[in-house]
């Protein structure tokens, strides 16, 4: 374990930990956008920025993609420079996306207001790259960036309903802005132009999965019964009639 010292608390953390993680561990709050539980990191927001000292040298890091490898470390997540750089990301990202309503709390949090140029339509995307990263993690890989500054866009390949899509949702579940949206009516669920047929659990009666999703975990949509939270609660069931020897 390594001591180091965030907004002058002294933390231990093991080596390797991020800033971020050792900070959040601490219960200091630093913001973030690109960075989500369960995806790799990418360090592309920003947002996360905090000064560290080390060695006698203070720089300006991305607390979610910086280290701690070495004892006595400093870090101070909230002083003039790091403001100053979190509201320098913020006017980017709500000149171009003032509804989305995260960017609308750190921008009042902060001190911003948003100043949509006249030739930009304002949208909902920030192009953190969360959804792209957890396709990837599902090992779908059916979003991608495509194109360049501003005309930077997340989309299926060549802009068509993506064959490798099975319709889970991750990519939604994980956008921050709401940009990613999609419908479920009569059985069937629609996203990213493809609509997908819903399996229903016998037990709790709830669409848990589509059928393409379940074909990708390696099950046949045919012989899967139950959802996994009844698959639970049918396994400890079953185990509490063995224990009584029923
Ligand atoms: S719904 Fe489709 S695009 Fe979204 S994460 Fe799942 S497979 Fe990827
Ligand atoms: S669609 Fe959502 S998750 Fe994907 S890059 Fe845009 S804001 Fe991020
Ligand atoms: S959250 Fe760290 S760079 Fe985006």
């Amino acid at each position: 374990m390594i001591e180091i010292t965030i907004d002058e608390k002294k933390v231990s953390v093991e080596t390797g930990t991020t800033v971020l993680e050792a900070a959040r561990s601490a219960g200091i709050e630093i913001p973030t956008l690109c960075a989500h539980e369960g995806l790799v990191r990418e360090g592309s927001c920003r947002l996360c920025s905090v000064e560290v000292t080390e060695r006698g040298k203070t720089k300006l890091v991305m607390s979610c993609m910086y280290p701690v490898t070495r004892e006595g470390l400093e870090v101070r997540t909230d002083t003039d420079r790091v403001r100053s750089a979190r509201r320098f990301v913020l006017q980017m990202l709500a000149d171009r996306n003032p509804k989305a309503p995260v960017l609308q709390a750190l921008c009042s949090r902060y001190g911003v207001v948003p100043n949509v140029p006249e030739n930009v339509e304002p949208e909902l995307c920030i192009r953190c790259g969360r959804c792209v990263r957890a396709c990837e993690t599902n090992g779908t890989s059916a979003l991608s960036f495509a194109g360049r500054g501003w005309e930077r866009e997340v989309t299926p390949p060549f802009h068509e309903a993506p064959g490798d899509c099975v319709g889970c949702l991750s990519c939604a579940e994980v956008c921050p802005t709401g940009r990613i949206t999609w419908e479920e009516k009569d059985g069937k669920r629609s996203i990213w132009g493809r609509t997908f047929d819903l399996v229903v659990c016998d037990r709790c009666r709830e669409a848990y999965a589509t059928a393409e999703q379940l074909r990708h975990a390696g099950t046949d949509p045919e012989t899967a019964r139950l959802c996994p939270r009844c698959r639970k609660t049918a396994q400890q069931e079953r185990i509490r009639l063995g224990n009584r020897g029923v």
